[in-house]
């Protein structure tokens, strides 16, 4: 579904990523991990085109994205879907308004047609009885399964996750994976940056471990965390996990 290939991008002089290359299939569910600071978000930004990459390329259906192609390239840029740390709901708008607004203006959905997929896709993530609700009346737990529906109403065919839960008190991150995982099963493709590593371990099929800008290392989900085969995935599992 997706192919990432020698992928490098910099700040500067600093390289955030180094020859990045990935394979992402159909229906797959992969988890980014790694420390702070080592590409995660960057990677994901560039894979959506919210970053450029200096040079690399990125593939999506088989179908080469290539920004100078401005019109291929925003349909291929809406085939997926986004969903931030810290939610980027707009707070002068409702739940409702959240999830109708890209529909109207970027897909030219009448604001009925709108309405009825906002309101599916709520229901779907059980935030349909907030839907008049302003975010801030709302848990981040609401809000951030209120970015989830709001991402599905686009009907993108791959969903890219920055640290959703990272934002979240701790007894809503269950709610958000729980909404995540059903996606999941469902055949939703998926690229998850997480530090959930009980969702990483169970839910996602593949974790791709980065560190530095580089993919040091990436396996099945259950092999890589029963046995990294690299030092450096070994120390970052031995800190994450406390026991
Ligand atoms: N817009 C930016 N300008 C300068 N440096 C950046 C920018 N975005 C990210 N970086 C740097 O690139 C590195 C990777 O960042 P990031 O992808 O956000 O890491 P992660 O998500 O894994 O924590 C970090 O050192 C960060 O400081
Ligand atoms: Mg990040």
């Amino acid at each position: 579904m997706i192919k990432v290939e020698h992928l490098h991008k910099s700040f500067g002089d600093f390289k955030a990523l180094k020859d990045i290359s990935l394979e992402i299939n159909d229906g797959e569910i992969v988890s980014l991990i790694g420390p702070s600071g080592s590409g995660k978000s960057t990677l994901l930004r560039c894979i959506h085109g919210l970053e450029k990459a200096e040079s690399g390329k990125i593939w999506l259906d088989g179908e080469l994205m290539d920004p100078s192609k401005k019109e291929q390239y925003a349909a291929q840029r809406k085939k997926m879907g986004f969903v931030f740390q810290h939610f980027n709901l707009f707070n002068n708008k409702t739940v409702l308004e959240n999830c109708m607004l890209a529909q109207t203006s970027v897909l030219g959905k009448s604001e009925t047609e709108a309405q009825a997929t906002a309101m599916e896709y709520l229901t779907k993530v059980g935030m349909a009885d907030k839907a008049s609700s302003y975010p801030s009346r709302l848990s981040g737990g609401q809000k951030q399964r209120a970015a989830i529906a709001r991402a599905l109403c686009m009907n993108p065919e791959m969903m890219l996750f920055d640290e959703p839960t990272s934002a979240l008190d701790p007894e809503m991150i269950k709610e958000v994976l729980d909404v995540m995982k059903d996606l999941g099963r469902q055949g939703m493709t998926m690229i998850v940056v997480t530090h959930e590593m009980g969702f990483a371990r169970k839910v996602g099929n593949r974790v791709v471990f980065l560190e530095s800008g580089e993919i040091i290392e990436q396996n099945e989900s259950e092999a890589f965390f029963s046995n990294p085969s690299s030092e450096r995935a070994k120390d970052f599992l031995s800190k994450v996990f406390y026991d």
